[in-house]
């Protein structure tokens, strides 16, 4: 007898058609009975359908045919055929059978189970059909952000986990003891990276960050893998240039080598296809109000049942109104307090979904103002170096003084937030840094920073400063738009194996 070919299910090809292969791995699903079982096999690489027919087998694979459990573990051999509905799809005559362990009461059945039985379950559920093809697509992600970058010639340089300060704004740090001097566990890696590029030019590191963050939505973890690139040379066009091109270069990736696992997930390819041209919008933060608050007013007129006038009235009143907003599938995300949104307001996420929605890629949005962003962001200025005033705020001060939050400048930074189509909400921050040593300084100083941990970065701005930029890419926002998108709203609680989340951090 000839060896059989051991394969694995990602690799099976119109090429093993009429040939005997071996899978290894486990009893998805076992639908049949009555003489035909259609054995469903997974290997970790993907799924196929295995054939048992009774008339054509031995008593004895018969039998444990008919025995066996789901998720008991399998090696099968059979011949590969051609999938007889779907013409891209094969499976296989199951000839032989050879059962490692068999399994009778598999706690993960059929029927729908809550999310906290399989958040409790966590390390079994990841097996199911779904969850297996998002892990697998974040493994391709992975790949697609390093060989982006490895192409373009950046390095790899890997940032420290403990860290003496705040990157990212104080109120999200996780605290550790270090024997008996207090740190915190990294926001981000910007700050070490904006070193690493006077040695090596051009630089992304690649790992675990964490922000204690408070809130429960399905767009935050406390614990979530950044990559973060940052470029000597680089102005903040540059920046967005590369974010685009990383993010269509992502996008030819998934739908290259994983069109297998989006068919699992029941996500059309066609979705993703406009972010494969450059470039992606671009709107400035000033130009979202009116956006915004079209939205609201319209909200609220609709929730109130008045006309879209008295709805204007209402909104710029100063009150806030309780509205509905269906657009939502999670209940608290439906129920919103709103009033006018004004300059120097931040997002929220309905807010982020009004500016994408007009989009069928990715858009950036620039420009915030200087008091909503963090202290490394690069003012944006005029031609003779003064801090320019954005056209929309001098605007809003002659006509709607009302829509300006009081002690805003009018200033904006030189940075943007890369918001996901579908709804996926900010995939990136970036931004051109503050390159100047003064208004370095009086950054940290009107931050309330402490500067003794910032003097070693101070002095990148004296040494060789040069003008650069960087963002950070959020990998589990990443996996959620291109696996989930709208076709299903993905928590990102189903897009890295073991989740950490607010009050909850087993297994
Ligand atoms: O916008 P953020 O906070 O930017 C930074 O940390 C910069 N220092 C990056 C840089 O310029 N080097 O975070 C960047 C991205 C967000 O756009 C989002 O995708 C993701 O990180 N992110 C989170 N993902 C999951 N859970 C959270 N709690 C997240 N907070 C940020
Ligand atoms: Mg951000």
């Amino acid at each position: 007898m000839s060896e059989i070919q051991h394969v694995r299910i990602k690799d099976i090809t119109s090429a093993h058609a009429g040939q005997s292969v071996e899978i290894r791995g486990w009893l998805r699903n076992k639908p049949g009975g009555k003489g035909r079982y259609f054995l469903w096999l997974r290997d970790g690489s993907g799924e196929i359908q295995a054939v048992a027919e009774q008339d054509e087998l031995p008593a004895s694979v018969w039998a444990d045919c008919e025995r066996i459990g789901l998720e008991s573990s399998i090696v099968v051999t059979g011949t590969v055929r051609q999938h007889p509905k779907n013409a891209d799809e094969f499976e296989l005559q199951l000839t032989d059978i050879r059962v490692l362990q068999d399994v009778a009461d598999y706690p993960i059945g059929k029927k729908a189970h809550g999310v906290e039985f399989l958040m409790k379950n966590r390390h079994l559920w990841l097996r199911g059909t779904r969850q297996s093809a998002i892990l697998r697509i974040r493994s391709e992600v992975q790949k697609a952000f390093a060989d982006f970058f490895y192409d373009r010639g950046f390095y790899r340089v890997d940032t420290p986990v403990f860290t003496p300060n705040a990157c990212e704004g104080t109120t999200t740090l996780f605290e550790v003891d270090y024997h008996g001097d207090t740190v915190y566990l990294t926001q981000s890696g910007q700050l070490y990276n904006e070193a690493d590029i006077g040695a090596l030019g051009q630089v992304y590191c690649f790992g675990p960050t964490f922000r204690a963050e408070k809130s429960k939505t399905r767009r935050h973890l406390l614990e979530f893998w950044m990559l973060e690139m940052e470029a000597a040379y680089y102005d903040h066009f540059d920046n967005m240039r590369c974010q685009e091109e990383m993010l269509a270069f992502t996008v030819r990736r998934i739908l290259d080598n994983c069109r297998a696992d989006l068919k699992l997930l029941d996500r059309d390819p066609a979705k993703l296809e406009p972010a494969l041209e450059t470039p992606y919008p671009r709107i400035r933060y000033g130009d979202t109000i009116e956006i915004i608050n079209d939205w609201r007013i319209m909200k609220l007129a609709e929730s109130r049942q008045v006309s879209p006038e008295q709805g204007r009235e209402m909104l710029f009143s100063g009150k806030s109104v309780n509205i509905r907003d269906e657009s939502f599938e999670d209940a608290n995300e439906q129920k919103q307090r709103i009033s006018a949104f004004r300059w120097g307001d931040d997002y929220g996420a309905p807010d982020e979904l009004r500016i994408s929605d007009r989009f069928d890629r990715p858009c950036f949005v620039t420009n915030f103002p200087v008091e909503i962003k963090g202290f490394y962001f690069k003012d944006e200025l005029n031609e003779d170096g003064t801090e320019r005033i954005d056209p929309v705020f001098t605007k809003l001060q002659a006509n709607e003084p009302g829509l300006i939050v009081p002690g805003s400048t009018g200033h904006t930074v030189l940075g943007s937030d890369c918001l996901g189509s579908e709804g996926a909400g900010e995939l990136i921050g970036g931004s051109q840094r503050e390159d100047d040593l003064a208004r370095l300084e009086a950054k940290i100083a009107h931050h309330k920073l402490p500067p003794e941990f910032l003097e070693w970065y101070v002095d990148l701005r004296r040494y060789g400063n040069v003008p650069h930029s960087g963002f950070g890419i959020g990998l589990e926002r990443t996996v959620a738009w291109l696996a989930g998108g709208s076709d299903n709203p993905l928590h990102l609680r189903e897009t890295i194996a073991f989740p950490r989340m607010l009050h909850q951090y087993e297994p």
